[in-house]
């Protein structure tokens, strides 16, 4: 295992900000990880675990200690209860993953179609979009366990999923290293069409296919086909491209960390307190999404753009996204100080106007 030093972060991540990383090494085995594990051990020095960077805010000072990029990739597949299941190292880009699966006929993971970043930051944020969580299929995480240094199994019930959470962003963070994640599909499964947007989608663009005369019927006519995983993975590619949530090359609305803050969810009380400020000071309501326990799920991008921060606003060479106001971005040659700077002020004038407290999504390496 190779050790390198002052390496720049910042391209390594989608934001594109922050310093170097004091020492750096890539670990293509769970043997590469120990490794590194040992060697930060030894010399004292903090360790950092890198997969895709696409949630990721670095600080300017970059990290003083180990960042260790997971490079573990394979993919294998076994038949397992009727499911087909996906093992993928944690190194694997994820989209490629998707792509696999689609292509297998596999139900399960179209909905995560185009999202940047590796398997093995999926389970750590539960990582969801368009109706479909990652949770929702996986049943096996393997994991280096910092504890005793031993490899293990988690199950599904193990790794306490709930929304954009897990044990690994929670109570047990720090203490495992992601190795393989096992994602559980349905063969020949119907795509799940749930999510408002696809739905639209698909009532607008349809999905017509020529189809051949019947009994007692004449000449070739059009139908509406049941949409396939491959005709919603390339929905929800094409939503997320006018949503700038998909990374295009140049493209700066795209320079993000992917959603910046949570969507809240409040109790029937809270939510009828926000909903009655929202009509006095916006004159409409807040939408809103049933979520679990009786709750109500807020979209943050709403309460962004309703307390001044509007699509496009732009504040040095930061700004808010043209295309969704979840997204703080990097306008070009950013500092971690100007977004955090922005993030306080998004979450201060919530606050303020609407009395939620936003929670950052994305993950502050170097900040301590
Ligand atoms: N909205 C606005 N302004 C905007 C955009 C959206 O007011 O600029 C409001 C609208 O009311 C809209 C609602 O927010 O109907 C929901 O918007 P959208 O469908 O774009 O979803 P979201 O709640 O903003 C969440 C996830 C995304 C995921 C999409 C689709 C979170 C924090 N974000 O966004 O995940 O792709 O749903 O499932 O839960 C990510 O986590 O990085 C991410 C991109």
């Amino acid at each position: 295992m190779q050790v390198l030093e002052h390496v720049p972060l910042a391209p390594l991540t989608t934001l594109q900000v922050g310093g170097p990383a004091r020492y750096f090494a890539q670990a293509a085995t769970p043997d590469d990880v120990r490794q590194a594990v040992d060697w930060a051990n030894l010399r004292a020095v903090p360790l950092f675990v890198l997969g895709g960077g696409s949630n990721l805010v670095v600080a300017d000072s970059g990290f003083p200690g180990l960042v260790l990029r997971i490079a573990i990739g394979g993919v294998e597949r076994r038949e397992q209860d009727g499911k087909q299941v996906f093992e993928a190292g944690a190194g694997v880009e994820w989209d490629a993953l998707v792509v696999q699966t689609v292509a297998a006929n596999c139900a399960g993971l179209e909905c995560m179609s185009g999202i940047p970043g590796t398997v093995g930051g999926t389970p750590v944020q539960n990582v969801g979009a368009y109706g479909q969580e990652v949770s929702g299929t996986i049943i096996e995480v393997q994991v280096l366990d910092l504890r005793d240094r031993q490899v293990r199994s988690l199950g599904h019930e193990a790794c306490g999923f709930a929304y954009r959470r897990s044990i690994f962003n929670t109570g047990e963070r720090g203490r495992f290293i992601i190795l393989r994640v096992a994602y559980a599909l349905q063969p020949g499964g119907a795509p799940t069409i749930a999510y408002r947007d696809l739905k639209q989608y698909f009532e607008h663009n349809g999905c017509p296919t020529l189809v051949s005369p019947g009994v007692g019927e004449t000449g070739w006519g059009f139908a509406l086909k049941r949409p396939t995983l491959s005709d919603v993975r390339e929905a929800v590619k094409e939503i997320r491209l006018s949503k700038a949530m998909l990374i295009v090359e140049g493209d700066e609305d795209s320079r993000s960390a992917g959603s910046f803050f949570k969507n809240p969810a409040l109790d029937p009380a809270d939510y009828e307190r926000l909903n009655a400020a929202a009509i006095l000071l916006t004159g409409s309501a807040v939408p809103s999404y049933p979520a679990p326990a009786r709750q109500y799920k807020i979209p943050a991008a709403w309460l962004v753009e309703n307390a001044g921060f509007h699509k496009g606003y732009t504040r040095g060479n930061v700004g808010i996204s043209r295309k969704h106001a979840l997204a703080i971005v990097n306008r070009g040659g950013a500092t971690a100080a100007e977004i955090i700077a922005l993030n306080h002020d998004i979450q201060r004038a919530v606050l303020e106007k609407f009395g939620i407290q936003l929670t950052p999504e994305p993950v502050f390496v170097g900040f301590e």
